[in-house]
């Protein structure tokens, strides 16, 4: 192996044009191909920034070309060499140096490489985990690197937008205490403090809350959170927030800062203007038409409510839902009367996998009559009545659920995706935010026999519903707001309890009892006394916002060193076992060993 000595690298592999002819240069990088043509070697340079070709020529320089034959894949090396024109015919129109070549006179090899154990073209198919094994090669492929690329640029647009609006970034603990944010915590066990524990935080919650009690007034960062869940395409158990933090405003103007970060984003990274303000929706509405509290509106398949309509109808499934308190809902298929009996099947099948007891479905045949299973059921004026609310048309297929309105709701929502999947009605470069507004303050949990905080603990009920605080706590209106993106939830915030009678009453409705409120959160309800400014914020996932962006199907691909579905890392084998003495200096003794 050689050094690169004095040699210095003049460009990248992306940067010689037809301009630079007849130029000496130096590049350095990987070799991506070898090809031998009659003697002549081309090699396919490559760095991060793209590929050049590079020649060897016995009659240009016999002492380089015999040195190159030693060259495999992924070699790293050093050359310096004139630019040329390609010659004629051989122009490479999809690649930005693909005028020119470069003829080498020096060839250096800074290091030898094994053969990769799977090829870095990018559309060969590799299984993720020998590319998560090997991920410092997998990077090296040049989807992937661009997808890294697109994250900083997406990171320095996002902060010289809030750089310009007054924002301070500004870092927090990582060993701290428990933050809620609704799943189980990362503990770190204490050396120094026998039997105590740090919590990683789920998000930096309660710290930029106490940045605002200190007049930071507007803070952000670019963080960290560790949430151990069960782990999805979407989730990760270390994950990127961007958190923001703003003092004396409305919903309004978290709105605007987050359109902006947005807009500011979008331009950097896929040079696209965003149409602002984004459309919002209701918490409510969302359930009702979509099903869901993150509808991706770039199809419309809405859920139709049919309960009314079907009450007391001949149909004794429907009619014993709706005497028992039940839905019944409805998706018209527009124009999909050709599905097949397998087809139907199918759907059957997928509903089922949440919950649905059957799907009820009816073909409108050109005449309008209705081909079903269940149409016998229905008196004519019952079928009209349906039809109409439906606005069921010839060639139409109808789909129906009946059950509790949980089911209801997440077996159509799920219909529904699964249908648009089908039927080709989602377009990858369509960008469609939704604001969700007005979500509940609490939801009852049956499991644990009391409420949950739909969003977090902290979040400021709205004032004209307080007084149901004590009374019918599933009533209370949260100010909290999600921020959705093609049907995903990108973001969420809220304006946040300032006053600490405030804060007591909503902890109370939780069923967290003062003692352990004052345990977990003396310091919170402290600061909350000491001159706490009305302030809210919101937290986008910048993982799931760059899957979205890179046309990616799960944040893994968007992230340097993501872990597996099983939250572990086949690079570096994290999760490890320990020696025993270390586990003695945290004072733990576990039955494992
Ligand atoms: P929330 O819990 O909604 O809010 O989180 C904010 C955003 O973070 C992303 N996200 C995740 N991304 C990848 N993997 C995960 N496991 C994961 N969990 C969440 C989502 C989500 O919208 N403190 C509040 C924010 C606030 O109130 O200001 C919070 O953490 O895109
Ligand atoms: P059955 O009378 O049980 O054979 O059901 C007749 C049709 O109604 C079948 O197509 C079932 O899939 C459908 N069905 C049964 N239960 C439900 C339900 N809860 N919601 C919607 N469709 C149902």
């Amino acid at each position: 192996m050689e050094s690169m000595g004095e040699l210095k690298r003049s460009h990248t592999c992306n940067d010689l044009r037809a301009d630079h002819i007849d130029q000496e240069i130096t590049l350095m990088g990987w070799v991506l191909r070898r090809r031998d043509h009659g003697g002549v070697i081309f090699i396919d340079l490559r760095d991060r920034w793209g590929i050049s070709q590079i020649v060897f020529n016995p009659e240009f320089n016999s002492e380089a070309h015999a040195k190159a034959h030693a060259l495999r894949s992924e070699w790293v090396i050093a050359v310096r060499g004139k630019v040329t024109p390609r010659p004629a015919g051989m122009v490479n129109k999809n690649l930005k140096t693909g005028e020119i070549e470069v003829m080498i006179s020096e060839l250096r090899i800074l290091n030898a490489s094994l053969t990769p154990p799977f090829p870095l073209d990018e559309d060969i198919e590799v299984s993720e985990n020998l590319r998560l094994q090997y991920r410092y090669l997998d990077l090296r492929r040049p989807g992937m690197a661009d997808n890294l690329i697109m994250r900083h640029k997406a990171c320095q647009a996002l902060r010289t937008f809030l750089n310009d609006e007054n924002f301070l970034e500004i870092e927090t603990p990582v060993l701290t205490r428990s933050t809620p944010e609704g799943a189980r915590d990362y503990l770190v066990p204490s050396r120094v403090n026998a039997g105590k524990f740090y919590a990683l935080p789920q998000s930096p919650q309660l710290f930029k809350q106490l940045l605002m009690v200190a007049g930071m007034d507007r803070y952000y960062q670019i963080v960290k959170c560790f949430r151990d869940e069960d782990l999805r395409a979407d989730r990760q158990p270390e994950f990127t927030q961007v958190d923001m933090e703003l003092s004396f405003i409305v919903e309004e103007d978290i709105y605007r800062i987050a359109e902006g970060v947005m807009t500011s984003l979008f331009a950097a990274t896929k040079g696209l203007a965003l149409q602002t303000p984004f459309p919002r929706m209701t918490y409510a509405d969302a359930m009702e038409r979509y099903g869901c509290d993150k509808p991706d509106t770039r199809f419309g398949l809405e859920l139709i409510n049919l309960t009314e309509v079907v009450k007391g109808c001949g149909f004794q499934v429907f009619r014993t839902v709706v005497e028992k308190g039940g839905q019944v809902k409805s998706i018209n298929a527009k124009g999909c009367a050709t599905f097949s009996r397998k087809d139907l099947d199918d759907l059957t099948g997928y509903v089922g996998n949440f919950g649905a007891k059957g799907l009820a479905w009816v073909k409108v045949k050109e005449d309008g009559e209705w081909q079903s299973p269940i149409a016998k059921f229905f008196t004519e004026a019952e079928r009209a009545a349906m039809a109409t609310t439906l606005d069921a048309q010839p060639g139409d297929l109808l789909f129906f659920v009946a059950d509790n309105a949980v089911v209801v709701r997440s077996a159509l929502a799920e219909l529904r995706l699964e249908l648009a999947r089908r039927l080709k009605l989602i377009d990858k470069n369509t960008f469609n935010f939704l604001w969700v507004t007005d979500f509940p303050l609490l939801e009852y949990d049956h499991e644990q026999k009391r409420h949950t905080a739909v969003h977090h603990p902290f979040t400021a009920p709205v004032e004209e519903d307080m007084d149901l605080l004590e009374t019918e706590p599933g009533k209370v209106r949260s100010r909290a707001y999600d921020l959705v993106l093609n049907g995903t939830e990108i973001g969420g915030g809220s304006l946040r309890i300032h006053q600490k009678t405030v804060q007591d009453r909503v902890f109370n409705a939780l069923g967290i009892a003062p003692e352990e409120a004052a345990d977990k959160f003396a310091f919170l309800l402290k600061a909350l006394e000491l001159g706490a400014p009305p302030h809210g914020g919101i937290a986008f996932g910048l993982d799931r916002l760059m899957m979205i962006i890179a046309g990616r199907d799960t944040i893994r691909d968007v992230i340097a060193f993501p872990k597996t579905q099983k939250a572990t890392c086949p690079l570096t084998d994290a999760p490890a076992g320990v020696a025993r003495k270390q586990l003695t200096e945290l004072h733990l003794r576990p039955d494992w060993q």
